[in-house]
């Protein structure tokens, strides 16, 4: 969860994520230390420590932390499961981790989404994209914001990922990193767009999308969610980021991953109603006006049989108690009083329709079981 502060500070000086959201401190040794925003550095700075055998696989399910204004979708505290393979350029390698993430979704049974894809290209590329974005920048510095204008000086590309309304217009009409690719860059994302095709795995392109983080090269892609809001849409993305390594003292090895913010995929699940929510919480609900010791012993028999169960506490009347078996949504209360002790038995009342019958002490398990069909 920790990481020393230079690690981030390498790979995002100019972003928002490190410069503006990265909580970061001195421990009692005077160590700068961050708390990980992101996962794709720690990932790279463990590769670069341990030099394991390329194609190297990795994955990681994990908190990240980022200390952005708190709304829904956006946390100071969000989980990632994400996944980084270093080692390789291969296009085909570019097109087996957006599959990997799109078939994550599939599989949770989300479907308004959008692959939005794109490439940054290489050094390069990248330095031609730049010059022709801050020329139109610079021609367009009335219009932006003050914000805008002051990181268009320092890293234009970053820009391009404000959500200010003021800037809007001007980031509509920049260059496309598109057209700046050259040869090499071309034929790669050529090369991932067929092989996506070739999995039947839709796809737009973004000739905008040039993601948070300072890394990236080549191919970037992120799922936009259509069941959520525009600005916290983003249920995934990653990208390549083939100079990554080298940059953090390792020998040169592309690499390319992915991160998901779990939060907001199960807030998209929510908003597609992928998952049965289940109608009530538990399934029988035991109310004992003898002493407590009844529903002790009853709840515990029913709980090891799997059935889920609840009691009232604190001695209440007969009456409270029946409420609040009411209010819990049971389908069976299980009603113990003098009498069915004296009796060696216990009252189930269904309570749809309020029939109840009493059941032999021994066989409560047995019978509750097949009137709630828990197996
Ligand atoms: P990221 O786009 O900054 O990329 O974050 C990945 C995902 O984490 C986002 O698409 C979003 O779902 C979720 N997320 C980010 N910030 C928040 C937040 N404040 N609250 C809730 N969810 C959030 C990365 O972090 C890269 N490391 C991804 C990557 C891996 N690139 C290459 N490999």
């Amino acid at each position: 969860m920790f990481e020393h502060y230079e690690v981030f500070a390498r790979v995002g000086e100019s972003t928002d994520i490190v410069r503006k959201e990265m909580y970061e401190f001195e421990d009692r040794a005077g160590r700068r230390l961050a708390l990980r925003p992101e996962g794709t550095a720690s990932v790279v700075r463990a590769f670069v420590e341990h030099r394991p055998v390329t194609p190297w696989k990795v994955w990681y399910v994990a908190p990240n932390f980022r200390a952005e204004a708190p709304q829904a979708g956006r946390y100071r505290q969000h989980y990632q499961v994400g996944v980084e393979a270093l080692g390789s350029d291969d296009p085909d390698l570019d097109v087996e981790v957006i599959a990997l993430l799109d078939g994550f979704f599939r599989s949770l049974g989300l479907r308004r989404f959008r692959l939005l894809l794109n490439s940054l290209g290489g050094a390069a590329s990248r330095a031609s994209y730049a010059g022709a974005l801050r020329a139109h920048l610079d021609a367009h510095a009335g219009e932006l914001s003050a914000a805008a204008r002051q990181t268009a000086a320092t890293n234009p590309l970053r820009v391009l990922d404000s959500k200010r309304p003021e800037d809007l217009a001007v980031i509509e009409a920049a260059p496309r990193t598109l057209d700046h690719l050259d040869g090499p860059d071309t034929e790669h994302f050529e090369r991932v767009q067929a092989g996506l095709r070739r999995l039947g795995i839709g796809f737009e392109l973004a000739p905008r999308l040039v993601r948070g983080l300072d890394y990236y090269t080549r191919t970037t892609f992120e799922f936009a969610a259509d069941s959520l809001d525009a600005a916290q849409n983003a249920l995934g993305g990653g990208g390549r980021y083939d100079g990554l390594t080298e940059q953090m003292g390792g020998p040169p090895t592309p690499g390319i991953g992915f991160g998901a913010g779990i939060e907001r995929t199960l807030l998209a699940c929510d908003a597609e109603g992928v998952f049965a929510a289940p109608d009530r919480a538990v399934d029988v609900f035991v109310v004992d006006v003898v002493d407590g010791s009844h529903a002790l012993a009853l709840t515990s028999e029913l709980r090891a049989a799997g059935i889920r169960v609840d009691r009232a506490f604190d001695r209440r009347s007969m009456k409270a108690q029946m409420r609040q078996a009411d209010r819990s949504g049971a389908l069976v209360a299980l009603i113990v009083g003098e009498q069915e002790v004296a009796d060696g038995v216990v009252l189930l009342r269904r309570m749809a329709g309020a029939a109840q019958e009493p059941v032999a002490r021994d066989r409560v398990v047995e019978v509750v079981r097949k009137e709630v069909g828990a197996s």
